[in-house]
């Protein structure tokens, strides 16, 4: 597997980029949002959690021109300062950031996210699908799956239906610029995760549609590419009562910066599913296309790769051939 490193180089390529971002109130998004804010770039995040969502957008904003890279604790909230940002010293200074209440089951109220951005800048730059939760309890037992829970997931109920809906905010080329898309997935979305049934089928069918897309996008939205990122466990509320036998197995644990660094990295990188872990990345993708004769055998593999030749971009699916 291709081991991937963060460059700092890179990074700093993110002064004045436009970025749309769900689920940053808190966690991994949180991480992320603050990152992206402390190297230049001009944040629009959602979440449906207004009071952390507004105490994040008033806490990077008034950091301000000192700030520099910020962390966020467990719980979400902003906290020491990692080292100079681009804001800190001589040169570029800190983005903005800006906070919108939205609910990702809502494709409307999603869409919405990227109508202020896009009228401030004319543009949008990068998107990144964060929000998500987790899977409690046993709904999807079948004592707890009757017609008012169907009619939950249907709805949009976001505590049942959230971990079947990949939120997407996809960019749409006459709206908006070409972006670089970043899905977060898991390592659940990789491998299988034994009782969360809902949340591992939602982070599969995140993987699924970044490999559908990622020959796609570049020959319908130009530049727009597209990534997932895998974590394993990172030290946020979501892990719940996991952490407490991870920490004393000494397991690895990521921080939340550490998943943010590589969503911010995600501007180098693309059709890839980065696994995380311990502060590390690595590109299983890579390691899957590289060993397919070894799992698919041989003549299976020299034939699944003439069909997808003659499949091309797919538009025999949808009759455009
Ligand atoms: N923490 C981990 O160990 C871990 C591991 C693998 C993948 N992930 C993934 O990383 C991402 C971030 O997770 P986290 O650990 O930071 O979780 P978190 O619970 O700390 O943050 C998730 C955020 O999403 C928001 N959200 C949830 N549902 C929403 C909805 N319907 N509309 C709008 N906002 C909504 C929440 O309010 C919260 O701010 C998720 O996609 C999660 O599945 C996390």
């Amino acid at each position: 597997m291709a081991e991937i490193f963060y460059s700092e180089a890179d990074a700093q390529m993110l002064q004045d980029k436009v970025v749309v971002l769900t689920g940053g109130a808190q966690g991994i998004g949180a991480a992320t949002v603050a990152l992206y804010h402390s190297l230049g770039a001009h944040v629009y995040f959602g979440d449906w959690d207004e009071a952390k969502g507004l105490q994040l957008q008033q806490t990077l904003s008034a950091k301000g021109s000192s700030a520099g890279a910020t962390t966020t604790t467990t719980d979400g909230s902003v906290g020491d300062t990692l080292g100079p940002g681009p804001g800190s010293g001589p040169g570029p200074g800190p983005g903005t950031v800006h906070f919108q209440r939205l609910n990702v089951c809502d494709y409307a109220s999603q869409l919405s996210l990227f109508d202020t951005p896009f009228n401030a800048h004319g543009r949008v730059d990068v998107a990144v699908s964060c929000a998500a939760v987790s899977e409690t309890g046993s709904w999807f037992e079948p004592e707890a799956l009757d017609l008012e829970s169907v009619k939950e997931v249907s709805s949009g109920n976001p505590a049942a239906a959230k971990p079947l809906l990949p939120p997407l905010p996809l960019p749409t080329p006459r709206r908006h610029s070409p972006a670089p898309l970043c899905l977060v997935s898991s390592i659940a979305g990789i491998t299988e995760a034994p009782g969360l049934f809902s949340y591992s089928a939602s982070k599969h069918g995140i993987i699924g549609l970044m490999r559908a897309l990622r020959p796609f996008t570049p020959s319908r939205f130009g530049s727009v590419r597209v990534n997932a990122v895998c974590p394993w466990a990172t030290d946020t509320q979501l892990l719940g009562g996991v952490k407490t036998a991870w920490e004393r197995e000494g397991m690895p644990l990521n921080t939340p910066l550490d998943v943010a660094k590589v969503v911010v990295q995600d501007e180098s990188l693309t059709g890839t599913a980065i696994f995380v872990t311990g502060g590390r990345y690595f590109d299983t993708e890579e390691g899957l296309a590289r060993t397919m004769p070894l799992w698919m055998g041989q003549h299976n593999a020299r034939e699944f790769i003439k069909g997808q030749q003659i499949l091309g971009l797919g538009g025999n699916w949808a009759g455009e051939s």
